[in-house]
């Protein structure tokens, strides 16, 4: 039978989603339950580009199951760096791994390996374009702090453009109803305009707005705050202009709804300031730890493993 692979998180009908979401949140509050399940499978972890949580979430989540992991965690450590393609890649480490998660700076590289693979690839992040598994990481973050995804009014505040997490999350959030978005984000940095089109041909409420203030928090229920993809700019002086443009500190979180959950995907630089910390709604580092849930749900599932109850 052909793998399933993960490019986008639209890959999963939202009953599928809801059943990965479920299984998240088993595997959480049972994880002893799973701690075998993926014995005698290898998790192989293609990293092209510099990564700290997807990579080490994805290992953790691998050990977590029995599992074990190979890989590389940069192009220059990899035979990319003596000019080997991507496609050769994947069908020699198609006979070292049972699944492969594969980061890579250029859009669509992930898809091009899953034509060629013997076994599931996940997209671990291509370029600006997609980074489902943060997508699925948030999705379960929300979901067990809110209880549900209908009828929130989400925020996106940062570099709108090359943040690949909002461009996901846009797409999975619109298949729920009710949903409402507030687009928070400097002139050049808007949304690109695939994503801006896709919102209105749906007919979703969305808003762009440049300040970050209290009218553009008051019905916020969930703030996703993004730095500046410093790796993605055409040049140092823009990103220079860019990268203190928001910044979420104490003051701003006291005009803040009470019941407004700050997100990031991380890595943070400045735009959420440290002492933000410690304030309740401030959830990301309680979203990095979902992400370990959810990639194990991923990986079980990818891999057809399921669990009895
Ligand atoms: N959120 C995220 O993708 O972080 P890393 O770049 O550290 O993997």
């Amino acid at each position: 039978m052909a793998p399933r692979h993960l490019m986008s998180p639209l890959d999963f009908t939202v009953e599928e989603l809801d059943k990965l979401l479920d299984l998240g949140n088993d595997i959480e509050k049972h994880p002893e339950k799973y701690a075998h399940a993926c014995e005698g499978k290898r998790l192989a972890t293609l990293f092209y580009e510099p990564s700290t949580r997807t990579r080490l979430s994805f290992e953790a989540a691998m050990m977590n199951l029995g599992g074990k992991v190979l890989g590389f965690a940069s192009q220059d450590s990899s035979s990319a760096s003596k000019g080997e393609s991507v496609s050769d890649t994947i069908r020699v480490v198609s006979c070292y791994a049972d699944i492969v998660a594969m980061r890579h700076p250029k859009e669509g590289a992930p898809l091009v390996a899953s034509m060629k693979s013997a076994v599931p690839v996940i997209n671990a992040g291509d370029g600006g374009h997609q980074h489902p598994t943060q997508t699925l990481t948030d999705l379960l973050t929300i979901r067990s702090l809110k209880g549900h995804f209908d009828g929130l009014t989400v925020g996106f505040c940062g570099d709108l453009k090359f943040g690949r997490t909002v461009h996901s999350l846009i797409e999975a959030l619109c298949r729920y109803s009710g949903i409402r978005f507030v687009l928070i984000s400097p002139e050049e940095l808007r949304v690109p305009s695939y994503v801006r089109d896709g919102l209105k041909a749906g007919g979703f409420p969305f808003q762009e707005v440049v300040a970050l203030n209290e009218e553009t928090m008051k019905d916020l229920d969930i703030l996703y705050m993004t730095r500046a993809q410093r790796e993605r700019f055409f040049n140092e002086e823009d990103y220079v202009r860019m990268k203190d443009f928001y910044i979420l500190d104490r003051e701003k979180m006291k005009i803040a709804p009470e019941g407004m959950l700050v997100l990031h995907p991380l890595p943070r630089v400045n735009e959420i300031a440290v002492e933000v910390d410690d304030d309740p709604r401030a959830v990301y580092f309680r979203q990095a730890q979902y992400g370990v849930y959810i990639r194990m749900a991923l990986i079980l599932t990818l891999l057809g493993i399921s669990v009895d109850a």
